[in-house]
Order: structure tokens, then C-alpha cells, then sequence
């Protein structure tokens, strides 16, 4: 079988969980391959899981965005870069339904500029498109036989989605201009240096803390589950020895339902499972099952080493070694987190509590823009917020910013259209302030409304209402999260003129049900607001006409 031998690798995506993982062995074991990488430095990520390969001389860190091309363009030419192992993605499926246009952007438009900076730079010899099993959507709970490469891709949400599509363009690039490209679909991967939004960090942190583990559903989902450094040993060989033009399969035919897994990290920590797990809500839509066919890599020579039980104990060791590696974490606990998916809002936090971000070369390593972390004001200790709208966006978000602020916060646990339990929500969290991101905006889309007029007019109405009249009872500012969606261009402000809505405009979009529940309320809200307790916040985000 022919061996590939490259000479300067770029790898995007590296102060991430898996490509950390490959990019210290290649950085290890090859000293005399060159690896930069590119990361952007998402909330995700970490420039401590680069630390083994911090002061290597054939190691180089670069902060940058792959949707740059600039950027792209002169890392390629300015390090010779040969051979690219593309990572960089963003991964969260909880995140996805919430914003699904950073998927797209990042991991369709991302993955096109990479793939143009090769074709015009014209010096690449390897492609790797690192994509995963969730592209194949979900496998029969009866199915003997894995997906195979060239089964049908039928993705089932808005992650998986924009996977396959960058698969797409990279098979594109490969027939259309030639570029030798390798694809990967991997299983799911566990192992150190994983943000605790994903399932086994998440509940191994949960049970460090003594708290329950909350599982979407009803856990019989299965999942396949490999251990990072068997995934990093992996991607090693498909380097080597991966065929141009093929995809291999990442995979372990060893599966678990997810109430396995937390019954055995209960386990390991001698917690009770009966009392321990919590079932919540589910996933908009949560596959039962991926199953691949993994005989074409095995045919390269690469197997699983590490079993379930020993993988498993070592990660726990790693959690419970490096509990603060992530800093406060406590929003990517939650069931259904939805985090900041902007750069900077990261996690560098060094030995002294100072953050810290460092380009490394041959020659240097810098330390750069040291940052103090400020303590919260005496203003902010004495507000309180309850929020309502936790597994929302932008009830996720408010949730992420109070954090970030020091600002105490609860979220309600009542039920907008019942008065009484919004009464006990106030009685038992005394806040100073209410925000009412909840409501149906039909998830996973607006069309949902449609069919589903009830519901949207209980919570979004009736609901709204309700919570803005108890909280008037009790003499407290609500603020209420409205939408753009009530308006659209006529001739007092056409398209690109730059004359938008001012907030007392009259509502004059109703072309969907969601969007007339929320002028309704929109238009009532006025009446109350004109009673000094609510607060109408009209947002356009997420809002794109037809
Ligand atoms: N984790 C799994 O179980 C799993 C399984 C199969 C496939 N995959 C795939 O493997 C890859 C890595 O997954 P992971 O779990 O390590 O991800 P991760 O979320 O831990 O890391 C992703 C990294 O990409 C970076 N990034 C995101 N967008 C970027 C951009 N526009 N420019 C530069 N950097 C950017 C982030 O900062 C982060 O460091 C992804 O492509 C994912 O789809 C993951």
C-alpha cells in the first residue's frame, strides 16, 4: 500500500477536543513534519489542549477564522503547506437547532474557502475533510448491517445537515479540480480535552458536583463511542495510507444506550442511578442510532485499542485532575445548553487566573494580552433575574451573559399560561427583574405554527399576558422579548432605504400565524407598557423575509 509522506500540515479546528488530540501525536511522533494550526477560538475551545506541543519547534499556533481567505490563502503560501486536515467545525447539535446559520457559515462557507484556497494556491497533496457518522442520519434499531461509505447521506438536523453539505463541496473540488481528497465520518469520540457540553464530560462534571444527570428522552438512544486517542491514531493512518478520492468510516461496533453511560458513570462514582438521572425533554429530534460499517479502515491496519470500561475510568481521572481546565462551565451543564457562539468568549484561564493567548514557532512563544478577571459591582449583587425561556436561544443566552456579568439569575420553572405557578416562581426567587424570552416560535421552523394554532396562542399569548399581569401584581419590571417579524418593507420604510420601524409602529406583517400571536401581544403590550411594568424589546434576529 502506498505511503504518504507530508511535509507542513495545517490542521484547522486544533484547540478543539479531537484535532488537539492528532495534532500532539503527529507533533510528537513526527518531529519532522511541520504543523500549524488554525483555530479561531470558539467557546469551545482551549489553548491548553495544545500544551504538550506548546514549545515544539515543528509546532506553530495561529488564532484566525477559516472563513477568512485571505488568512488562508497566505498560511498556505507563506508555511508550504502540503497537506490539510480540516477539523474546524462547529459541533454542538443542541447549538444547531438554536442557530443553525453559524453551521452553515462555518461549516459549509468555512470548508468552500478552504477548499478555494487549495484549488487557487494549486500546492496541496492531501485533503482531509474530517465529517461524522451523524450524516448517514439515524440506522434502524434492528439494522445488522453498519452504513457502508457509499450508503445514502440523510441527515436529520441542522449539524449533520451543513456536514453533509461540506461533504459535497469536497467531493466537488476532487472531480471538478482535481484535489486529492480524503473524507472521514466518524463515530462519536470521548476521551480529556472535551467542553463539557457534550454528553460524557458533561455528566462526569455533574457528578463531581453531586448533581442529578439529565438525559434527553428516554435514553434508549444508542451511540458507538471510541476513545480520542484510539480517533487521533486513526486519523494518523488515514494520513499515511488513506486512498485519495475515498472516505473511511471512524467507527466501533461496540454500542451503549445513553442511560447505560449514565448509569455506568453513576457507577463510578458511587452515586445511586434511581435517584442520580433525570429525564428532561428531548431533542427536537434525537436519532436512535448510528451504525457504521468500519472494515475499510480496519483494511488499513487500524483497530480500537482502548475498551469502554478502561477509556472511561481514564477520562473521569482527567475531569476530576484538571476540574477548572474550562473555567465556570455552569451553562454547558444545563440539559439543553445553547452557548455564545462568538470568538472570545473562550476559556485561557493559565496557572495565575490571568487569560492568556500565545502564538508558538521555531522561535518563539509569546505570551499575549493578559486580561484581569474583575470581581462583580455591589450593583449587580442586588439584582436577580427570572428568566423564562431556559431551552430557548436567546433565553440560553441571557442565561450565558448573566454568568458572564455576575449577575444571579434563576429560570422559571412555572408555565406562562398558569398564573399560579408563575405566582410560586416569583414567591420562591424573589427576583429584581423578569425576562420573558419564552414562546412558541416553532422550532425546529416557523410552519410549525400553522398547524399548531393552540399551542402558539397559549404561550404566546395567553401565556405572555398572564406573566406580564403577575408580574405587575407584584410590582416588577418584565421585559418581554418581541420580534421583528411584525413588520415588513411597504412605502413609508422600502428595502435599502435605511428608514426602519420605530418601536411604536403599528405592527404590518401578520403573513404567519407565529408573527400575528406576536404582533397581538406586541399591540397589548403597548397598553400594559403605558402601566411603567413591561418593557417591549423587539429584535429582527433570526428573522429573514420568505
Ligand atoms: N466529537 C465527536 O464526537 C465527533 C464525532 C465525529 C465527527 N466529529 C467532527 O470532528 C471535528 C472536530 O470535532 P470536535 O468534537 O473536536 O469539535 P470541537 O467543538 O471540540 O472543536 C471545534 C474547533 O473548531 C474551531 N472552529 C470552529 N469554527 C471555526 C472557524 N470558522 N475557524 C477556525 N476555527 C474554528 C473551534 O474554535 C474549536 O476549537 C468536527 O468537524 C466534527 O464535526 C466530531
Amino acid at each position: 500500500m502506498a505511503s504518504y509522506k507530508p511535509k507542513n500540515i495545517l490542521i484547522t479546528g486544533a484547540a478543539g477536543f479531537i484535532a488537539s488530540h492528532v495534532a500532539n501525536r503527529l507533533v510528537r511522533n513526527y518531529p519532522e513534519y511541520k504543523i500549524v494550526v488554525l483555530d479561531k477560538l470558539d467557546y469551545c475551545s482551549n489553548t491548553k489542549n495544545l500544551l504538550p506541543s506548546k514549545l515544539s519547534p515543528n509546532f506553530k499556533f495561529v488564532k484566525g477564522d477559516i472563513e477568512s481567505a485571505d488568512l488562508v490563502n497566505y498560511l498556505l503560501i507563506t508555511e508550504s503547506i502540503d497537506t490539510i486536515m480540516h477539523f474546524a467545525a462547529q459541533t454542538h447539535v443542541d447549538n444547531s437547532f438554536g442557530n443553525s446559520f453559524e453551521f452553515t457559515k462555518n461549516n459549509i462557507y468555512g470548508t468552500h474557502v478552504l477548499l478555494e484556497a487549495c484549488k487557487v494556491t494549486g500546492q496541496i497533496r492531501r485533503f482531509i475533510h474530517v465529517s461524522t457518522d451523524e450524516v448517514y442520519g439515524e440506522t434502524d434499531e434492528d439494522a445488522v448491517v453498519g452504513n457502508h461509505e457509499a450508503s445514502q447521506l440523510l441527515p436529520t438536523n441542522p449539524y449533520s445537515a451543513t456536514k453533509a453539505g461540506a461533504e459535497m463541496l469536497v467531493m466537488a473540488y476532487g472531480r471538478s479540480y482535481g484535489l486529492p481528497v480524503i473524507t472521514t465520518r466518524g463515530n462519536n469520540v470521548y476521551g480529556p480535552n472535551q467542553f463539557p457540553e457534550k454528553l460524557i464530560p458533561k455528566f462526569i462534571l455533574l457528578a463531581m458536583r453531586g448533581k442529578t444527570l439529565p438525559i434527553h428522552g428516554d435514553g434508549s438512544n444508542v451511540r458507538s463511542y471510541l476513545y480520542c486517542e484510539d480517533v487521533a491514531e486513526a486519523f494518523e493512518v488515514i494520513l499515511h495510507k488513506g486512498e485519495v478520492g475515498r472516505v473511511y468510516n471512524i467507527g466501533t461496533k461496540k454500542e451503549r444506550r445513553v442511560i447505560d453511560v449514565a448509569r455506568d458513570i453513576c457507577k463510578l462514582f458511587s452515586m445511586d442511578p434511581e435517584t442520580s438521572i433525570e429525564f428532561v425533554e428531548n431533542r427536537p429530534f434525537n436519532d436512535q442510532r448510528y451504525f457504521l460499517d468500519d472494515q475499510r479502515l480496519k483494511n488499513l491496519g487500524w483497530s480500537e485499542r482502548t475498551v469502554w470500561e478502561d477509556g472511561l475510568k481514564k477520562t473521569i481521572k482527567w475531569y476530576t485532575q484538571n476540574p477548572d481546565w474550562w473555567g465556570d462551565v455552569t451553562g454547558a451543564l444545563l440539559p439543553h445548553p445553547r452557548m455564545l457562539m462568538m470568538p472570545g468568549s473562550t476559556h485561557f484561564d493559565s496557572e495565575d487566573g490571568k487569560e492568556t493567548s500565545y502564538v508558538s514557532g521555531p522561535n518563539q512563544t509569546r505570551m499575549v494580552v493578559p486580561t484581569p478577571k474583575g470581581g462583580s459591582s455591589p450593583q449587580k449583587q442586588s439584582l436577580k433575574f427570572l428568566i423564562y425561556g431556559r431551552t430557548g436561544w436567546i433565553g440560553g443566552l441571557l442565561g450565558q451573559l448573566c454568568e458572564k456579568q455576575g449577575i444571579a439569575f434563576e429560570y422559571g420553572k412555572g408555565r406562562l399560561e398558569d398564573r399560579s405557578s408563575l405566582n410560586a416562581d416569583i414567591q420562591n426567587i424573589t427576583p429584581t427583574h423578569v425576562f420573558n424570552a419564552a414562546g412558541v416560535t416553532g422550532r425546529p421552523n416557523v410552519d410549525w405554527c400553522e398547524s399548531h394554532k393552540t399551542e402558539t396562542i397559549r404561550a404566546n399569548v395567553a401565556g405572555t399576558l398572564t406573566l406580564a399581569d403577575v408580574c405587575r401584581d407584584h410590582g416588577l419590571l418584565m421585559m418581554n422579548f418581541a420580534t421583528g417579524c411584525i413588520f415588513e418593507y411597504d412605502t413609508a420604510h422600502p428595502q435599502g432605504s435605511g428608514i426602519g420601524f420605530k418601536e411604536e409602529d403599528k405592527p404590518n406583517f401578520i403573513g404567519s400565524f407565529y408573527s400575528k400571536t406576536k404582533a397581538v401581544v406586541t399591540t397589548l403590550d403597548i397598553f400594559l407598557f403605558d402601566s411603567g411594568f413591561v418593557c417591549v424589546l423587539i429584535n429582527s434576529l433570526q428573522y429573514f423575509p420568505g
